[in-house]
């Protein structure tokens, strides 16, 4: 049992367990994946331009968010039905990341019942952020039953995904032949997503109305997840508590700019008034350093954790967590950061990238 490597999607010890179609579903991306592949090459084609004679003499990972201090600015993605994936899904996951400090955010479609994951990381003292992802799906009536259910099991914001209105299999899926098994455990979905036509599909898609809405009665933290214009980040943050710029990892619409492209100009749109977040492409501890000094406060991380927990549930996900912090936290030092606030962008240069 390792830390997978950064680039291995599913450890090939794991592979026969995993069946082919849910590697599709879980490792592939939208189209052609250029988004997907885009968001990996991006933050390696940040270069490091540290000042020496610096090295501070304790290092500190702490971060605010959302009111609260947390141990490290890693939180786990929310991800559909990791069940796939391992037997132990999203409560292997929740343990792994709350005992490491990192942050859970559990997907509306996770396989497990928000509450038992919640009792999972809630137990832990040294653990992260517990926040839950919501999909609008069904009613706003059925929204505000399912916000409720999570502030009563304890969790402490909503991370609205805005990015996803309208979903369909990608190429890669297709090919695999990627099906949910029948009767598949949905415990959380406040309502059956929307099937049927385009058109149904299209009326049913959220907007800012329903944001305004939500914002007046959700009576947690509400962040945006899925901004990637500064325009709508302008609106969202004089709305909500936070967002993260995301685009899906690639997944829903192709041919977005990678997300570190993309995060200095959401960054600067939203002036302050509110936490961001970014994801997408993050595959060890020096992007998450990259990311940080390029002006977030903190990272999700998708894919690498399915891999991890494919391999050996919760065990091999606290073993990248480990791995990953303890190179955060020699990065920091060799660049003279003690604390994240001095991670900069005048610690980032271009560099040519080798593909
Ligand atoms: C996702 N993502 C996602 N996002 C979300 O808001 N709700 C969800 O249920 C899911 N489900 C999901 C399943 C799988 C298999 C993956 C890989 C991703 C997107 C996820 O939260 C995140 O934005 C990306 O995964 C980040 O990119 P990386 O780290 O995977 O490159």
């Amino acid at each position: 049992m390792t830390a997978s490597p950064p680039d291995t999607p599913i450890a090939p010890a794991a592979a026969p367990a995993v069946a082919p179609a849910a590697r599709a579903y879980f490792e592939g991306g939208a189209a052609d994946e250029v988004t997907l592949r885009a968001n990996v090459a991006a933050w390696r084609a940040i270069g490091l331009r540290p000042r020496v004679l610096a090295t501070p003499r304790a290092v500190d990972t702490q971060v605010t968010l959302v009111g609260r201090r947390w141990p490290t600015p890693w939180l786990a993605a929310p991800m559909a039905h990791l069940a796939l994936a391992h037997p132990q899904a999203e409560l292997g996951l929740a343990m792994a990341c709350a005992a490491q400090g990192a942050g859970m955010v559990l997907s509306t479609q996770a396989t497990t019942a928000l509450e038992a994951v919640a009792r999972a990381v809630l137990a832990t003292p040294q653990r992260g952020p517990l926040w839950f992802q919501l999909y609008p799906y069904g009613t706003r009536a059925d929204w505000l039953r399912l916000i409720e259910r999570a502030q009563a099991a304890g969790y402490e914001a909503i991370v609205l995904t805005v990015d996803a209105p309208l979903q369909w299999p990608s190429d890669r899926e297709r090919t695999a032949g990627f099906g949910l098994p029948r009767d598949w455990p949905q415990p959380n979905l406040p309502a059956p997503p929307t099937r049927g036509t385009l058109s149904d599909l299209l009326a049913a898609a959220p907007d800012w109305d329903d944001i305004e809405w939500l914002r007046a009665h959700c009576p947690l933290p509400l962040l945006l997840k899925g901004i990637t214009h500064p325009a709508d980040a302008q609106r969202a943050a004089e709305l909500c508590d936070g967002i993260v710029v995301s685009n899906h990892g690639g997944r829903v619409l192709d041919g977005l700019p990678a997300t570190a492209a993309l995060l200095p100009a959401v960054r600067a749109a939203v002036q302050g008034r509110c936490p961001v977040l970014v994801d997408g492409g993050l595959r060890r501890g020096l992007d998450a350093l990259k990311a940080l000094a390029l002006g977030a406060d903190a990272v999700l991380v998708g894919r690498p954790l399915i891999a991890a927990l494919a391999d050996d549930g919760a065990r091999t996900v606290a073993a990248l967590w480990r791995h990953w912090l303890d190179e955060l936290r020699g990065a920091m030092a060799l660049c003279g950061a003690p604390s994240l606030d001095a991670l900069t962008p005048q610690l980032l240069c271009r560099v040519p990238t080798d593909g």
